[in-house]
């Protein structure tokens, strides 16, 4: 897994908050925008695709924002070895990572302030899959 690279994705709804992550997370990562560019209306699917297609290829993280993130994260799991999880809470993001092997975060821009996405955003890149618990792989490998 390409620890280092990010790829990042938005609709219009998501635009402002991808834009601020995007400049916390650049001085970190190698960093891939993959649109939206503006807060003109657009389709989130066609974004989900986009992202989930290059962490895919890319084998590294990514970070998905519509309003609710539900869109997002739907259009997501639709893609075999994508593990998209859509939190709302410090504690998901942890669970997403530890229990789920989550490689796609979905957010919520009209659910989540800045500062909360910062920190789920944080915590989901820095906290590895539980392996000591073979428990976990065993579930996670069932979704494929
Ligand atoms: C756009 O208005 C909104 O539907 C979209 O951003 C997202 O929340 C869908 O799940």
């Amino acid at each position: 897994m390409e620890l280092n690279k990010i790829i990042i994705g938005s609709d219009h709804a998501g635009f402002e908050l991808k834009e601020y992550l995007k400049a916390k997370l650049e001085e970190k990562y190698d960093l891939i925008d993959a649109g939206t560019h503006s807060e003109e209306s657009c389709h989130y699917p066609l974004f989900a695709k986009k992202v989930c297609e290059s962490v895919l290829k890319e084998n590294c993280f990514g970070i998905l924002i519509c309003g609710t993130g539900i869109g997002m994260s739907i259009m997501a799991n639709r893609f075999n070895k994508i593990r998209a999880a859509l939190c709302t809470t410090n504690f998901m993001a942890q669970m997403a990572r530890e229990h789920n092997n989550a490689n796609v975060l979905c957010i919520g821009a009209r659910v989540l302030d800045n500062e909360k996405s910062k920190s789920i955003v944080n915590i989901f890149l820095n906290t590895e899959f539980d392996k000591e618990n073979p428990r976990h792989k065993i579930r996670v490998d069932m979704f494929d």
